[in-house]
């Protein structure tokens, strides 16, 4: 049986709270603590939850453990934000306080309609007797629902699924829900692992937001990994994209060199119909610290893609700012758009400019050295590139060489050494630096290198010290 234990009431979290003041300090006083991107007042951040955009406000939930920066707790973090740059921090949203979410408030994702959000998510129940290998027994994954017209307050939970309404091949991993319109219709994707260690993605189907009747599953002919976490459905410009995180993919040179990975198929389906086509998975993102993005429409009519700073069971860590009591981050938002070529490719979000101060400038043949803060903004345009090696900041080391890229920053990455990618040539690079983050754009982010770096933070610059690039690179303070 599950233990009835709630793993954290509202009640419980008021109570806590009180009692952790002076970690919460010490969290925030953090020199780690970052500029522009979203983190956890305190403690745990995994997974982005529920993005949706009410009047002017973004809503950004997250998965959440304030009082064990290692993660646990299960309860929905909340912040909002007009700009997606500077964010403020709101009472938690969603407590695991019931029998159907007791071990976790797991992801989920917001739906709105005539300006009521429905946020569909998972509740996680761990059964405690050690008997159970969790995987096909000992565990249940409910799909609760909650309705909310402002993002917070909520309605009462409402369990629309347990694991019995899931298909007989199923083990009890089926969870984080994303649902869609479509075709008069409403659709909801739920990340899956089958009895026989195959990952997919299921596909309900319903009239009313309520009643969810199975329609059938997204998977590639051959295994790809034994569960898929984390799915979401993108249509950019007309192009439809399955973006799932694969579990169990074994790593093949400079691909898949993750613990988990986290890509897109391209996805042909008509939305109602039996069948559809799925392309190749390609990698969203090169670096060591990507994981469960979930994608936001927003009112611009962009697609965004806001993912987790961090990576499930590495072995490399966070201790830095573990030591300080929080750990992780979300990403920089990125616009998604669709290349000449028909690739799916993300820009860093537009208002970033918003926040940039004095612009520098220089043109290099071979070499460069610009010294640079903490937080920064810099792009590289090159008219030539055959090879080339720059460190940036104290060490973290970017080579190209006629095929490969590589980022290196065994030196700064408590464990993180090198991730790679194969490019045919190089146009540009756009490199974003938060206090302990990196984000590394490449050809207009066709590839994206995300990671923590820890340096002393100190001096700082950015140098190009071998190789044959001509071009100019351009950068910016950033200045939140
Ligand atoms: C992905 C994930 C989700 C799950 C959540 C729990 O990082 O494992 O599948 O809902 O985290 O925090």
């Amino acid at each position: 049986m599950p233990a009835e234990k709630k793993l954290m009431t509202k009640k419980m979290y008021l109570e806590q709270l009180r009692q952790f003041g002076s970690v919460i300090d010490q969290a925030q006083n953090d020199i780690l603590r970052l500029g522009y991107h979203l983190q956890p007042p305190v403690g745990w951040l995994n997974d982005p939850n529920g993005l949706c955009r009410i009047g002017d406000d973004y809503h950004i939930y997250f998965q959440y453990s304030p009082f064990n920066a290692e993660g646990g707790n299960g309860l929905w973090g909340h912040m909002t934000s007009k700009d997606l740059l500077h964010f403020q921090e709101h009472e938690p949203a969603v407590y695991p306080d019931c029998a159907w979410d007791q071990h976790g408030a797991y992801s989920g994702s917001a739906y709105e309609e005539d300006g009521t959000y429905y946020v569909f998510y998972t509740g996680n129940v761990k059964y405690t007797d050690k008997k159970y290998d969790y995987t096909t027994a000992g565990r249940e994954q409910n799909v609760i629902l909650i309705t909310s017209r402002d993002g917070y307050d909520f309605t009462e939970k409402e369990l629309l699924m347990t694991n019995d309404d899931f298909p007989e091949d199923m083990s009890k991993h089926v969870r984080d829900p994303q649902v869609i319109r479509k075709n008069g219709q409403y659709y909801m994707l739920l990340g899956a692992r089958t009895l026989t260690d195959k990952g997919c993605v299921l596909l309900y189907e319903s009239s009313d937001l309520r009643h969810w009747e199975y329609k059938l599953r997204f998977t590639t002919a051959d295994t790809f990994g034994y569960m898929w976490e984390c799915p979401n459905y993108a249509e950019v410009n007309g192009q439809g994209f399955l973006i799932a995180c694969p579990q169990g993919l074994p790593s093949q040179g400079l691909d898949y060199a993750n613990t988990y990975q986290c890509g897109a198929f391209k996805l042909d389906y008509r939305f109602g119909e039996t069948d559809y086509r799925i392309g190749g998975f390609r990698e969203l993102d090169r670096g060591f610290d990507f994981y469960a993005p979930q994608i936001l429409q927003d009112k611009q009519e962009r697609t965004l893609l806001i993912g987790w700073m961090g990576m499930p069971d590495s072995d490399y860590d966070n201790a830095p700012t573990l030591k300080n009591g929080w750990q992780h981050c979300l990403t920089i938002p990125r616009e998604l758009y669709l290349t000449k070529e028909g690739q799916l490719a993300q820009r860093p979000i537009r208002e970033l400019k918003t926040i940039r101060g004095e612009r520098h400038e220089e043109h290099f043949s071979g070499t460069f050295r610009q010294n640079v803060p903490l937080l920064f903004d810099m792009e590289l345009d090159f008219e030539k590139c055959e090879s080339f090696t720059i460190r940036i900041r104290e060490n973290a080391v970017l080579t190209y060489d006629k095929d490969a890229l590589l980022l290196d920053i065994s030196r700064c990455g408590r464990g993180r050494k090198t991730r790679g990618v194969h490019l045919q040539n190089i146009r540009n690079i756009r490199i974003l630096s938060d206090s302990s983050t990196l984000e590394v754009f490449v050809n207009d982010g066709e590839e994206v290198f995300t990671t923590r770096i820890y340096d002393s933070m100190t001096d700082l610059s950015c140098e190009m010290t071998e190789g044959n690039a001509q071009g100019s690179v351009v950068w910016y303070e950033l200045q939140p």
